[in-house]
């Protein structure tokens, strides 16, 4: 270990940290249009159960976790001395740089798209394909953003990442309520809320509960780790239960409040609001165009800022998972330890890159024999990273806590610093959840994705 352990300097700063990490594209690009093609708010009620139901009490016992063992994962599952337990750790960081390798693309096309916009270029949505096939233009937008952001991380956890987090997410929190505001004042808006708000139970398949169970996972950053790591820079009197239901609260606020904004504007210019992932690439554009120039310039450079931030906050957690491995396990010194990790996490992403159009063999990585149909690189490395890994890692968690580690000492960590939880209606509730519930759903959703992506058997669909 380097030195002594840099902690993050207040309560707001960690949950401004901790929020940031949760609340990214999951939040504003993804929710929104699995809303939408998942016939609204009858996903948005089950999307709520799982956050409250799984992930509220995953989120808690990983943060314990950290700040137990004062370590990031890793380290972490050692340190609480169950040896065998430390692949967890790997397979959680090795997860972090597989999503990052792709979201970091992601970015960059958000990015990029922030740069249309203000150029006034809102034909761009028409050419999404020939826009991700300029690789030279996406790969420089992508180093661009992994610079900024291992500046930031490079200079730790206090003045780098909390600092930044604070600066960011009030700043996300402002444009995101501003542009609700201008979209609740469209007309047809009241369609769009109409759509959102009431729910149609007759679209709840179980294709749409497990969808609903996935984002409600990712969008909390949830199974690689992320939060174990933060909570190891958690001193010991702060009160993880609190701190813990504001971070879920806020990401469900903020998926909530980007499904207020889009779904007015979708519906005043009467657009089909199943557009799938393309609904911010595509769709967007032409919205802002109708909107007329200045509008459409305005309001169109602001949401793709909204979305570069919110994306910015959630690379810093995942870059952060490599680096504090290596700080941590290796004795690297940090600056080198995040300038390694972002070169190798910008190399992964080549495939990424090029495979949405311009390397034939990445677009169509994989291909369903006897069949036209075939998925890119990112959509495969998709589902075996966050769709597969993510909850068999979030089920051996909940088995680790309370079956290894034992329900007795988690809950011994989560009193520090909260001494109504011990005994309390919340924390039977909790260990009730972590025991029964988090076990059985994440192990059959596991089965069921392994089934689905390796064997090609669709059991709902
Ligand atoms: N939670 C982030 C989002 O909603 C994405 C993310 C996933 C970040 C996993 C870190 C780890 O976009």
């Amino acid at each position: 270990m380097i030195g002594k352990r840099n902690k993050f300097s207040s309560k707001f700063g960690f949950i401004a940290a901790a929020a940031g990490s949760a609340v990214g594209l999951g939040n504003i690009w993804k929710f929104p249009f699995e809303v939408g093609r998942s016939g609204g708010a009858a996903f948005l009620l089950l999307y709520l159960l799982f956050c409250f139901v799984l992930c509220y009490p995953l989120l808690i016992t990983e943060i314990a976790i950290g700040r137990n063992a004062q370590k990031s994962p890793v380290g972490a599952f050692k340190a609480i001395h169950h040896r065998q337990w430390t692949f967890m750790g790997i397979l959680g960081v090795l997860c972090g740089v597989l999503i990052l390798s792709f979201y970091n693309v992601v970015t960059a096309w958000v990015f990029g798209y922030f740069i249309e916009m203000l150029l006034g270029n809102f034909e761009v949505g028409r050419q999404f394909t020939t826009f991700t096939s300029d690789i030279e233009m996406i790969g420089g937008y992508s180093l661009f953003i992994l610079a900024v952001v291992a500046f930031i991380v490079s200079r730790g956890v206090t003045r780098g990442i909390e600092k930044a987090s604070k600066v960011l997410m009030p700043v996300l929190i402002g444009i995101l309520i501003f542009l609700i505001i201008y979209s609740l004042t469209l007309d047809n808006a009241i369609e769009g809320i109409k759509f959102y708000l009431i729910p149609d139970f007759s679209k709840i398949s179980i294709d749409v509960v497990y969808r609903a169970l996935g984002q409600a996972f990712f969008s909390l950053s949830l199974g690689m780790g992320i939060l174990i790591t933060y909570g190891s820079y958690l001193k010991s009197r702060e009160d993880i239960v609190f701190s813990g239901a504001i971070i879920t609260l806020a990401d469900i606020l903020i998926a909530f409040l980007a499904g207020l904004m889009i779904f007015p504007i979708v519906f005043s210019q009467n657009i089909q609001t199943d557009g799938g992932p393309g609904l911010i690439f595509i769709t967007m554009p032409g919205i802002f165009q109708a909107m007329g120039p200045a509008w459409g310039i305005a309001i169109g450079s602001l949401f793709f800022l909204l979305l570069t931030f919110a994306a910015i906050t959630s690379i810093i957690s995942l870059l952060e998972l490599p680096v504090s491995y290596l700080v941590d396990q290796h004795e690297i010194k940090r600056d080198y330890a995040v300038w390694i990790s972002a070169g190798i996490i910008f190399l992964l992403g080549i495939p990424s890159l090029i495979g949405n159009g311009y390397s034939e063999y990445f677009t169509h990585f994989i291909r369903y024999y006897g069949s036209e149909a075939s998925i890119d690189f990112m959509t495969f490395l998709t589902d075996v990273s966050s769709n597969t890994l993510l909850p068999f890692v979030g089920f051996l968690t909940s088995i680790f806590a309370v079956y290894v580690w034992k329900r007795k000492k988690l809950f011994r960590e989560l009193h520090h610093g909260n001494e109504h939880f011990k005994n309390s209606w919340l924390s039977n509730y909790v260990g009730f959840c972590l025991q029964f519930i988090a076990p059985v759903v994440l192990a059959i959703t596991f089965i069921l994705t392994i089934l689905e992506i390796f064997f090609g058997i669709y059991i709902f669909s």
